[in-house]
């Protein structure tokens, strides 16, 4: 029997996962994903092209690889059916090689109404949702109001489709919403819903599987699996910066639930983390940098949301959040992205600690959203040259090669390889 690796974000997401999953995959049999929805964008760029998926796994473009969603993803009809339409016409038939959760829960256009409804609510404490349905399709699977998806085989789905959409309906009036005036994609729900029930149609023609046997079963034909993140540890609902969250376990813990393995069957836990850091969304960031350099990465690194094009938060790497995330993780292996946005800066800098009420710490608070948190930064030499073209880990710059060396020390995990480029050749694993 193998046991499952894992691969997540230890940031607040958008480290780069989809790419190092791309490259990974030919090492393994099955990748799948364990929670999220399409709330994700992973990007993957290869032979000159950018692809972005958001709910369906990485794997896809390797044909002999099986592909799973999940029983702990949240699927959004409508949104799977672009995707594969994207995927058909760049040639790629997932009907073959992609297998979908009966338990995975659906998103309905009524929560997309009930996530526009709750941060308008919210006001001025918002927490920046990408407006997909997340926290209110995740909110009724642990009420038990939840669709799933092996539900639309059922003879019923519709009444019972109805029945929760009424539920929503009163919700949002109770909140004040005014249900005529929303829009998703220039269109109203009953608009949206049509096009939806159709999108129903693109998913019956997947294969609908019992994923916990699905995935137990690869792991005794001694299958490789690998279980694809999405969001990223700092977004977990449990240990992220409650409430500036999202609603599922980021988190490897996550996997166990999101798959139905055991926790005895998780091998290597691999950690993505930008040179830099990133934040999308409101909630804390303490390392967010508001001048000329925040503003140098944001351009440089392309920090626009896959998913939403927003602009994202841009500061330096933060040692206190990543040693917490490799703690509640068990990283094994890390993996750097995007070192190549900082290749002008004459100095970087990395947080190692916080002054918090004139006391140095490097635990992540429970005040951490209200803490007048400073960090502490030691600066580094830049390596001010381009990274391009370079052939092995040990061939970049010793500048480079020292800030690396100082993430494998703050951390005690070793970096298993260096992301250099969008481009999949591009990632250089140490010898
Ligand atoms: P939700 O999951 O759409 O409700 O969003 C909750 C928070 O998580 C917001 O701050 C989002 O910006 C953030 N978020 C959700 N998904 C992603 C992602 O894939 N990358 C980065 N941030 C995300």
């Amino acid at each position: 029997m193998t046991k499952i690796d894992v691969l997540l974000g230890l940031q607040w997401g958008d480290e780069g996962k989809g790419k190092i999953v791309d490259v990974l995959t030919p090492d393994y049999d099955v990748v799948a994903r364990f929670q999220g929805g399409p709330n994700a964008g992973h990007t993957l760029e290869f032979n000159g092209t950018k692809h972005v998926l958001h709910i369906i796994p990485s794997g896809i473009f390797h044909r002999e690889k099986i592909n799973l969603i999940g029983n702990g993803v949240l699927i959004e009809p409508r949104i799977f059916r672009q995707e594969i339409e994207a995927l058909t016409e760049k040639g790629v038939d997932a009907t073959q090689n992609l297998f979908i959760s009966k338990k995975a829960h659906l998103i309905l256009p009524s929560h997309r109404m009930m996530d526009a409804a709750n941060e308008q609510a919210k006001g001025n404490a918002k927490i920046g949702s990408t407006l997909k349905g997340i926290g209110p399709a995740y909110t009724d699977k642990i009420a038990r109001n939840g669709l799933r998806v092996g539900d639309t085989l059922a003879a019923d789905f519709r009444e019972r489709y109805d029945a929760l959409k009424r539920l929503h309906l009163q919700q949002a009036k109770a909140l004040g919403f005014d249900v005529n005036a929303f829009r998703v994609d220039g269109m109203t729900l009953d608009e949206y819903e049509r096009v939806w029930m159709e999108s129903i149609e693109t998913l019956r023609r997947f294969r609908y599987v019992n994923s916990e046997y699905f995935v137990n079963q690869c792991l005794r034909d001694n299958k490789k699996v690998l279980a694809e993140g999405a969001q990223a540890m700092m977004l977990d609902i449990d240990f992220g910066t409650y409430p500036f969250v999202t609603s599922s376990n980021t988190i490897t813990a996550g996997v166990c639930t999101g798959l139905g393995v055991a926790p005895s069957t998780i091998g290597r836990v691999m950690g993505i983390t930008k040179a830099y850091c990133t934040r999308v969304g409101a909630g804390p960031f303490p390392t967010q940098l508001d001048d000329e350099t925040g503003r140098m990465l944001c351009e440089q690194g392309h920090e626009y949301g896959a998913t939403t094009g927003r602009p994202r938060r841009c500061g330096w790497i933060d040692l206190p959040a990543l040693r917490y995330a490799c703690m509640i993780n068990g990283v094994t292996d890390l993996f750097v992205t995007k070192p190549d946005v900082m290749n002008n800066f004459e100095t970087v800098c990395m947080c190692t600690g916080y002054e918090i009420d004139g006391q140095l710490t490097d635990e992540i608070p429970y005040e951490y959203n209200t803490a007048d948190i400073r960090p502490q930064f030691t600066p580094y030499k830049g390596w001010m040259c381009s990274l391009e073209g370079t052939a092995s880990y040990n061939a970049l710059p010793k500048e480079l090669l020292d800030y690396l060396k100082a993430i494998e020390q703050q951390t005690g995990v070793n970096i298993r390889a260096v992301s250099i480029s969008p481009d999949r050749k591009d990632v250089l694993f140490k010898q």
